[in-house]
């Protein structure tokens, strides 16, 4: 199996997810914006990796993209639904790494993490799948050590922790979401499983995620894309890159405060 590597000097490798240049492609249903192109921008830029999400309703990332990726790029990782025609394309694709996530056709995007302890033999049998193909497998969850549990009892090598609830709050309710993300990063870590995070991360509210101890991934999208179309895609992820690299070094000369631009 093709392993990635651990963060050097913990600083959480940094997945580029390009879905959302596909979003803007599909809106016009023509070739352009490419995320193809995006994707081998993004590598020079600095990312560690490439996330799409292969969704059912095919709203943004196609067949032809994960397809010609899989080709282009360093490190892919390919976020699937357990549904068995995704989960057939992702063997047949054998992307580096692969990420369980629950999917719902109305939802905006990715609202919660999978619950895997609804079916878990079904999930077991999906991760066994993935993982016979050498895909480095890991499970979209929310911090919560049952799902840890479970995702190890399916035989996920890896979680992926949900940061909706601490993008989406501030305060005391941001505090809490943020312990709740650093309990589930060090109970993951104790069970032997890797742990990455993402979902609304941005140039303002990474650096405290960025500083939890035993993440070693960070896979952030709409953020990187939404400011690409300002900066560029180059600037957008070298800026991204750069603040989890100031965050974590900056944050530990500080004794693991963050530097949060919007004060959690
Ligand atoms: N990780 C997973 C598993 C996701 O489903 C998503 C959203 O597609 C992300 C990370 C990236 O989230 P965002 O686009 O909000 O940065």
């Amino acid at each position: 199996m093709l392993v990635t590597p651990f963060a050097p000097l913990g600083i959480p490798r940094l997945g580029v997810n390009v879905d959302h240049v596909a979003t803007l492609r599909e809106a016009r249903g023509g070739v352009d914006p490419d995320p193809v192109a995006a994707a081998v921008v993004a590598e020079a830029a600095g990312a560690d990796g490439i996330t799409v999400h292969l969704r059912e309703d095919r709203r943004h990332i196609q067949d032809r993209d994960v397809r010609l990726l899989r080709g282009f790029v360093r490190h892919m990782n390919l976020e699937v639904a357990t549904e068995s025609k995704v989960v057939a394309i992702a063997t047949e694709i054998r992307p580096h790494a692969a990420c369980l996530v629950p999917e719902r056709r109305e939802e905006v995007t990715t609202e919660g993490g999978l619950d895997c302890t609804l079916e878990p033999e079904r999930l077991a049998d999906v991760v066994g799948r993935l993982s016979e193909v050498g895909a480095q497998v890991s499970i979209f969850i929310d911090p919560d050590v049952r799902q840890l549990q479970a995702a190890r009892e399916a035989g996920a090598s890896c979680v992926e922790l949900h940061t909706g609830r601490y993008a989406d709050t501030h305060g005391a309710a941001r505090e809490a979401a943020l312990a709740d993300l650093r309990m589930a990063a060090a109970a993951g870590r104790e069970i032997g499983l890797r742990v990455h995070a993402g979902h609304g991360l941005t140039l303002r509210n990474v650096a405290p995620v960025a500083l939890i101890d035993g993440v070693d991934e960070l896979n952030i999208g709409h953020s990187i894309v939404a400011r690409a179309i300002l900066v560029g895609f180059d600037q957008a992820v070298r800026e991204m890159r750069d603040v989890i690299r100031v965050a974590v070094l900056g944050g530990r000369a500080l004794g693991g405060r963050a530097m949060d631009g919007e004060g959690a």
